[in-house]
């Protein structure tokens, strides 16, 4: 006999998970809901680093079951607990299958648009790599291995115009 009756992980440290919900707060609710069912003995609730399937968060496993609970709002928390924490049925509206074992990352090639960035004034950051230009001439300055182009602007009767070609 192990000493919990049922281990809860929280994925809480990769790469999408914490980026999706406040998922720190997520143990804070389920360690609060566990105690005030009284399984503050029975029940352990971990931080967890990523589970590899990022992207289908927030995510949260329940042992011995080997139940895995994706896209979990911060609402569902309380019948996580009352249900199967402390009930031993599983919420099955949340639970995640995807079909294949291991890993099972959303990969998403999405880069960040360089009108994203930071910019003071002067220096223009781009969040994708952190690369920086000087936002009047696109130079490189640090790291950033190449500049950016530019084009010329035109103001006329307070419309904008860039200039592509020339
Ligand atoms: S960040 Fe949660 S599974 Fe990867």
């Amino acid at each position: 006999m192990g000493q919990y009756d049922r281990h809860v992980f929280v994925c809480t440290s990769g790469d999408t998970c914490p980026t999706q919900a406040d998922v720190e707060r997520y143990v804070k609710v389920l360690r609060d809901s566990a105690r005030a069912a009284g399984k503050q003995t029975d029940v352990r609730i971990n931080k967890s680093g990523c589970f590899n399937q990022c992207g289908h968060g927030p995510m949260i496993v329940v042992y011995p079951e080997n139940v895995w609970y994706a896209g979990v709002k911060e609402s569902d928390l309380e019948e996580i607990v009352t249900s199967h924490i402390v009930g031993g049925r599983p919420v099955e509206r949340l639970r995640y299958e995807p079909g294949v074992k291991g890993s099972n990352k959303i990969e998403t090639n999405e880069a960040v648009a360089l009108e994203q960035g930071i910019h003071d004034g002067s220096v223009l950051t781009c969040l994708e790599h952190l690369w920086q230009f000087d936002v009047r001439t696109g130079a490189p300055l640090g790291d950033a291995e190449v500049g950016l182009k530019g084009y010329r602007l035109k103001e006329e009767r307070g419309e904008l115009y860039v200039e592509l070609h020339g």
